[in-house]
């Protein structure tokens, strides 16, 4: 498996379990934007099932979303907005028409320049862009736990994960990192900020879900037989007890500007 076809497989699980804690976040993102995105036009993209196009709609906007993944995005996008199948990397898209593009949970993929640079050429002057990733350095308490009881079974985290890891979070994790790439894509008026998600009382079950629901682990939970399942889920909910609830994942949120004046 490759970081191309993570998501392939997994938009049903992704939406009910990791989607628990990712909408939050895709909220948190869509309210940091400096202006209002009431009427306007948005491109999601990396849009998985659909977190950042449902919390911009909810505020009025008009969405398109954008995923690599067509399970991903065919997923999210029965529940109305228009959905394109691509990579970020070459939008197929004409330059200038968003107001505003959102990237949750994507930058941190892949190099970040220049897929900031393709979220650039596709708003106007003056318009919008937005992005989260997971905060880097020092490993997060409830997920450490977690992935301990999944490595403790045998699970090695797949190559494109580590490299995720190993070459872009330092980066992409970094507020001051990813601002300074912001800028050099083109953007002004930038800022990016290590942000904090209140996901209110989420309990261990849900905690462990979302994490045994992301790519790089669910293929090989899914292999599991329904007893060993089980039992895996029983030591991962010991293991994360101490940190749910209240577990407060820990991100960076980017917002910059298009330059120019909008038409
Ligand atoms: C962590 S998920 C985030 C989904 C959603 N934005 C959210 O916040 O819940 C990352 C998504 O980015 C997509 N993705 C990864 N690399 C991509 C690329 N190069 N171009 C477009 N989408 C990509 C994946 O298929 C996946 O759906």
């Amino acid at each position: 498996m490759a970081v191309t076809t993570a998501y392939d497989g997994l938009a049903h699980e992704w939406d009910a379990a990791a989607g628990l804690v990712y909408r939050p976040l895709a909220r948190s993102l869509v309210a940091a934007s400096p202006v209002a995105l009431a009427g306007r036009l948005v491109l999601d993209i990396g849009s998985g099932t659909g977190a950042v196009a449902q919390a911009a709609a909810a505020r009025g906007a008009r969405v398109v979303a954008v995923d690599r993944s067509t399970e991903m995005v065919s997923y999210g996008s029965a529940q109305g907005w228009p959905a394109v199948v691509a990579d970020v990397l070459a939008l197929p898209l004409r330059g200038g028409v968003f107001d505003a593009a959102v990237a949750g949970f994507l930058l941190n993929h892949l190099p970040p320049a220049a897929a900031l640079a393709e979220l650039a050429r596709v708003v106007c002057p003056g318009g919008v862009v937005l992005a989260s990733t997971w905060a880097g350095g020092q490993r997060d308490s409830a997920k450490a736990a977690i992935d301990a009881v999944v490595a403790s079974w045998g699970w090695v985290p797949p190559a494109w994960y580590q490299a995720m890891r190993e070459q872009v979070e330092h980066e992409s994790g970094n507020p001051e990192r990813l601002a300074a790439t912001a800028r050099e894509a083109g953007l002004v008026s930038v800022r990016a900020w290590a942000h904090r998600e209140d996901l209110g009382l989420l309990d261990s079950h849900a905690v462990v879900a979302y994490r045994l629901a992301t790519p790089q682990i669910a293929p090989w939970v899914g292999a599991l037989d329904p007893s060993a399942r089980a039992e895996l889920v029983r030591q991962a909910l010991v293991a994360v007890r101490p940190h749910a609830p209240g577990w407060r994942p820990a991100a960076v949120l980017l917002a910059g500007r298009v330059r120019g004046q909008p038409s």
